[in-house]
Formats: structure tokens, sequence, C-alpha cells
């Protein structure tokens, strides 16, 4: 009995592998990632390999220990370190060892590892967590921090991931920009020293960067080859990735909340859980890595990522705060005509008070305008509906207008100083979600729309401002807890609504980009990846996002902002999820009858463009022409889009080849989203050709005109 106990101890906790090797190895895999640790003899845990799996398990024997797993401030390392904690006497060192690690499957194809390291000197104990996605490639870590001190103990820093990588050379990408000019792609070799890509903006928080970057091992980031590892932080906050390189030429990438203005005093017994870090390591480029994001996102972690999306007209481009219900029923009637499924109405439609006509007033007080909408919603609602299109509505339900009855009501549930002249962006203050009353509010406007009006189908959820003004009259001498508190806030908030209604999509947008992290993206179908509709932009900017975020969870509309053809501008929003902000009657009816039509070849063509893998064929960066394709599952269909963007004279025009097909299949290739009566001009329309010859050789699809676009479909005959 005894001797079965023990090998059932030895097997929970993975000291079997101690035994078998004589050296404690923890593995943590993928179909294609290995990622070891190993206890050394001193007790502590160290990251032994990270990269390609390896094939045979006896191999893991001989890795070396490696570097230090979770590095603590205070011993002996001379670099940027994981965590640095304060004891309660003032001690600022930390030494973790080695306690046990579990394995579990939690679902099929997932493995969750914890790996439980403690100090002995002080009752600190560090949980680290990896979950493993077999099939998608993915690794999902954070970590835990907890400690039986008598009083708080105060973090510093407190990463989410600490990942060792040598090679000889390393490249990184971060993405960057500002309003409407997001995620713009940079490459920069990293040599000794330090390099920090980080936000302190609060909310609204990736409007100058993005919680995502690509390190390339050896050569530079390539499409379909090379090592490159991408990462992202699920934190709708402050973060900073810390890319150091060492004397020795290895790098350590730690990632995290910021901890800038940041130091947590942790309670006994309280769990500080860090955010998750998500990463994938492909040796094919950055292709295959972005196609891993994009399966594991539908499948685990966008909201109903395995579910369809709606088409739509928005009305904030085609009116702006100018509209009444006469105006909006109109509109209906165009989304109607059209074909979407559904009519979102933007903002303006709130306040009395202070009536919400610009964005200098009402923002908080969430009740119609009375002389604007003199039936409310429901009205809309009902006369959206009778015309066959759902109706959904924008919201900002984080914010308040200094002009507004909320903030004359409740100044103590702003983030504002008490003592100083207030700072605003865009004309407003952030609400204190750090306060569970003000959580409860800002849950209270959504139940009560939903409430009130259950026929509303759908949110988007806007936050245009980050926190100026930082001080909560809430938190008291807890102020530094302010920003990770307020993030959390946000957090119960969406919970909640989740809870009530499961069902509900919801737009998550943030003066465009503002917010684009996977754990926001656990509660919103889709974001709004830039205010910035010019077709030509938006090329480069889905560009950028599709590095890690898939076609579906990307909103991209056609409005009037860009002045190239309405074809160009279908073609380019027809790449991710499609919708309309455009007074549609305004268009020529040869254009109208062009977007009809090409909402239609969106909705049979969602299986490749919404659920199939994406190849990126043509960069916009290196060309002045760009191409994508998008691949159904089963490899039957594809649609592939090309662009002649501004073209220099006399280019040397290559054929775009293709990728993702069946070699051995046939497949016929036909341009759509063409205006009535014309033909298209493509050599190739109506070949038929093997996969193998579309994917060596390619078609001609570029010229030298500017803006000219084609969509083709390609079906296996
Ligand atoms: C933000 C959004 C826009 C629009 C306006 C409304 O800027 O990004 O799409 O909703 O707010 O004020």
């Amino acid at each position: 009995m005894k001797k079965i106990l023990l090998i059932c101890l030895l097997v929970c906790t993975g000291a079997w592998q101690i035994q078998a090797s004589g050296e404690k190895a923890i593995r943590i895999s993928t179909d294609q990632t290995d990622l070891v640790f190993k206890v050394g003899n001193n007790g502590r845990l160290y990251q032994s390999y990270l990269g390609s799996k390896l094939l045979n398990e006896s191999d893991i024997d001989q890795l070396p220990a490696g570097k230090e797993a979770y590095i603590t401030h205070g011993m002996e390392d001379y670099f940027e370190p994981a965590i640095h904690v304060v004891h309660n006497d003032g001690n600022p060192s930390l030494l973790l060892k080695y306690v046990s690690h579990t394995s579990a499957n939690p679902q099929p194809d997932v493995t969750e590892t914890t790996i439980t390291l403690k100090d002995e000197v002080y009752p600190v104990v560090v949980k680290l967590y990896f979950d493993a996605f077999e099939k998608e490639n993915i690794i999902k870590t954070h970590t835990e921090i907890t400690h039986q001190e008598k009083k708080p103990v105060t973090l510093f820093k407190y990463a989410s991931s600490l990942l060792h990588v040598n090679s000889d050379k390393y490249w990184l990408t971060e993405f960057s920009g500002d309003w409407a000019h997001e995620v713009n792609m940079s490459e920069t070799p990293l040599n000794f020293g330090k390099k920090i890509v980080d936000t302190k903006l609060g909310s609204r928080a990736d409007m100058f960067c993005s919680p995502f970057f690509i390190l390339a091992l050896d050569k530079q980031a390539q499409e379909n080859q090379g090592d490159v590892l991408l990462g992202t932080l699920g934190w709708t906050g402050n973060f900073r990735f810390t890319f150091e390189v060492d004397q020795q030429n290895g790098l350590r990438i730690i990632s995290g909340i910021n901890p800038y203005a940041s130091e947590y005093r942790l309670d006994p017994k309280e769990i500080f859980r860090t955010p998750e870090f998500i990463f994938t390591y492909s040796t094919e480029g950055k292709g295959q890595a972005s196609r891993n994001f994009h399966d594991w996102a539908r499948k685990y972690q966008l909201k109903d990522g395995m579910k369809d999306r709606m088409t739509l007209l928005n009305n904030w481009e085609a009116t702006y705060f100018d509209f009444n219900e006469d105006k909006l029923v109109a509109l209906f009637d165009e989304a109607r005509h059209l074909g979407v499924d559904m009519f979102l109405l933007d903002d303006g439609w709130f306040a009395n008070k202070y009536p919400r006509s610009s964005d200098h007033q009402g923002l908080g007080d969430w009740e119609e305008t009375k002389d604007k909408l003199p039936n409310g919603i429901g009205k809309l609602v009902k006369e959206a509906n009778a015309r066959g299109v759902k109706f959904g509505l924008w919201i900002e339900p984080e914010m308040v207008n200094p002009k507004s009855e909320l903030y004359e009501k409740h100044r103590d549930w702003v983030i504002r100083f008490p003592n100083r002249e207030e700072y605003y962006f865009r004309n407003q203050l952030v609400l204190d979600l750090s306060n569970p009353e003000v959580q409860e509010y800002v849950f209270g406007i959504v139940d009560n729309l939903l409430t009130k009006y259950p026929g509303i189908a759908y949110f988007k959820w806007d936050c245009n401002s980050p926190i100026t003004n930082i001080y909560s009259s809430y938190l008291k001498d807890k102020q530094s807890h302010l920003y990770v508190d307020h993030v959390r806030g946000l957090y119960n908030v969406l919970e909640k609504i989740a809870a009530k209604y499961p069902d509900i999509p919801m737009m998550l947008c943030s003066g465009g980009g503002g917010r684009t992290d996977y754990e926001a993206l656990k509660y919103f179908t889709e974001f709004w990846p830039s205010d910035n509709t010019d077709p030509v932009e938006r090329i480069f900017i889905q560009w950028g996002y599709s590095q890690f975020f898939p076609s579906k969870s990307m909103a991209a509309h056609v409005t009037s902002w860009g002045k190239q053809s309405v074809k160009f501008r279908v073609d380019v929003a027809m790449m991710c999820k499609l919708g309309f902000d455009i007074r549609v009657n305004e268009m020529k009816e040869a254009d109208q009858q062009l977007c009809r039509n090409a909402i239609q070849n969106f909705n049979r063509l969602k299986p490749a463009i919404l659920e199939g893998d994406l190849y990126r064929l043509v960069s916009p960066y290196e060309k002045q022409h760009s191409a994508v394709m998008y691949t159904s599952k089963n490899k039957d269909k594809a649609v592939l889009f090309a662009f002649d963007i501004h073209p220099r004279y006399s280019e040397n025009l290559r054929p775009v080849r293709l990728q993702g097909l069946k070699p051995a299949a046939r497949y016929k290739i036909e341009e759509i989203n063409l205006h009535q009566g014309s033909q298209s001009r493509l050599n190739a329309n109506g070949k038929v050709y093997s996969g193998d010859y579309l994917m060596k050789v390619g078609i001609p699809l570029f010229s030298s005109s500017h803006t000219v676009s084609h969509v083709i479909e390609i079906t296996e005959q």
C-alpha cells in the first residue's frame, strides 16, 4: 500500500522523472515546441530548453541546466529580475526553490502544468502555470504570488513570464503608432542591454504601442521560414515587455503588467495573479506563427470564436452626432436595401441635461436624448427589426464628461485629484473601476439597457481616454494599486455581463485600436482596429493586426474616409469582418449594386475568410502592392485579395505565388466583386490550374495602376 502511495506521489509531483533521469525535468510540450525546466542540485529551477520539439524523450536528460527560470531580485543575478518583493521586515530578497509540480489535462489536447516554488527563509510561494495547446502550438503562462507573513508584503515587480532565448542574433518587431495610425511594424536588432516596450496610459493603454511582439532568431523575421517567437500579454492596461541581452548574448524576455507606479501591497494569503502571457514558437516563420494564434484564438479565447459574425451598417462616419429618429429609420431602410444583418447606432443618442451633441458633454448620462429620440431606443429596435435588420448600440460606460449629471452627482467616482485642476483627454475623465460601487454602476448601464430593451442585439463598447490625473478617492492610502485594480474592476464588470448575457456580441473599441489584447477579447467578439478607414492605411493596419488576430476578430468598414473607388474600399474591408459606415443612398447605383453583391460573396465565403487559414503573400511594407489569401480548412476553397497601392513607373511585375493549396488538386480561378456587366481583365480568370502550378509559378495579378484591387475566388474542381 505504502509503495502504491509512493508511486502515486512521485507521478503526481513529477518526481518520477527525477528518479528516471537523476535530475528533475519538467517538459511542457505542444506538437511542435518544447519548453523544458530542470531543477538543479541546489533546488532552484532552471529553464533548460525552448525551441522546436525534441524527438527523443531520452535527449531531455542531456540538456544542460540553463538559466534560472523566474529570477528574483536581491540575489546574485546581475540583470533584470522577474520578481522583486520587499518583506514586511524590510528585507528585499527572495530565493525560490522547487517544491513540486503537477500536470493535468483540463481539456483534450491541452496540458496544464503548475510548478510550485518557495522561499525557505520567508513564507512566500510562487506558482508558475503553463497551459500547452498541443495542436495550435500555443503556450499560455502566468504566475501566482502568495505569502503567509504577518503583515503585507510589497511587490515591486511581478512578471507573468520570463523566457530565456539563445541565438547569435535577435530581431525584434514592435507595433507602434498613435490614433488612426496603429500597429506600424518596425524591426530592430537587439544587442547588449535592454529594450523596453511598454505603456503607462492606464486605459486606452495601447494607443501608442500594442501588447505583442515578434522576436526573430538569427535572421530578420520572414513570412515562411526561420525561427520566430510571437508573444502577447492578455492585459487591458499598462503592460511591459523587457528584452535584455546579457554579456554572453543570452536574451531574456520579461513580460507582464508594467510595474510603473504600481507597487502592490499583498495581504497575507491573498493571491496576486498576473495576467497571461501567450506565445508560439515557429520554425516556419511568422506566417505559421500567426495561423497558430488564429486557430487558438477562435477555439479557446475569442468570445464566440467558433460562431458566425454579423455584417452591419454603422452611422458614425455617416452622420456623426447629427441624427434624429427619422434619419435613423431612413438608414435602417438603407441597411435592409444593402443586405447587412444589423444597424449599429453610434455615439450621440444619450443625455438630456447636457445632451450629447458633441464629444464635450453628456458621457455618463445613459438615457436617450428626448428631442432627438422622443420614442427612445425601443422604437428604434422595433423599426429596425420590422425591416429584418438587428439593432446594435454604442456605449462608452467607463467614462464621464465633466459636463454631465453623473459628474455633478459622483465626483468621488472619477479618477481625478481632489485638489488640482483637471486635465482632460477628449474632454473626458475615466471612472474609478477599482471602486466596487462604480463597477456596479457600469454593469448597470448594460443591464438596464438590456432589461428595458431586450431587442438590443449588439454593443460597441468604447473607451476614448487614457487615465489622466491618477488618483482614486476609493483607494485612499493604496494609490499605487490603482492601475492594476482598475483593470481588475473592468474584468469584474465584463465577467458579470458575460454571466448574465452570455450571447450578446460586443465590439471592443478604444478610439480605434487602443485596446487590443486577448484578455479583453474573452468578452468581445471583435475589435475596432482603427478609426482610420482609408483603405490604403487599412491594408497596413490589418496586415499588422493579422500577425496575432484572426480576421473574424477585426471589424473593417467601408466608409468615405478614403477617396479611392468604392470597389477598392469594399475589397479591403472584406478581408476582415465586413461592415459599412457610409451614406449608401449617396453612392452611385452601380456602386450600391457592387456592395450588395460583395455582401453576398462575403456571406458565401465566410468559411474561408473568417474560419480559414491566412497566407500573407505580398507585404505592403516591401512592395507597392499587397496580397493575402484565405484557404478553407479542407483546402477546397480559397479567396485571394490583391491590391496595387501606389506602384512606381515601369515596375517589374511578378506573378503572385499562392500558398496553402493541395498540389495535386485542380482549382478554378474566378474574379468576383466586379461591377455588374464588367469583365475581369485578369488573364487567369476562368482558367483551371493545379495547386502545384499556382503555388510554384503563380498568376499575374498586379498592374502599374494606382489603388486597383482584385478579389479572386479559387475553387477546387
Ligand atoms: C471613437 C471610436 C469611433 C466612434 C467615436 C464616437 O473615436 O473609435 O468609432 O465610435 O468614438 O465618439
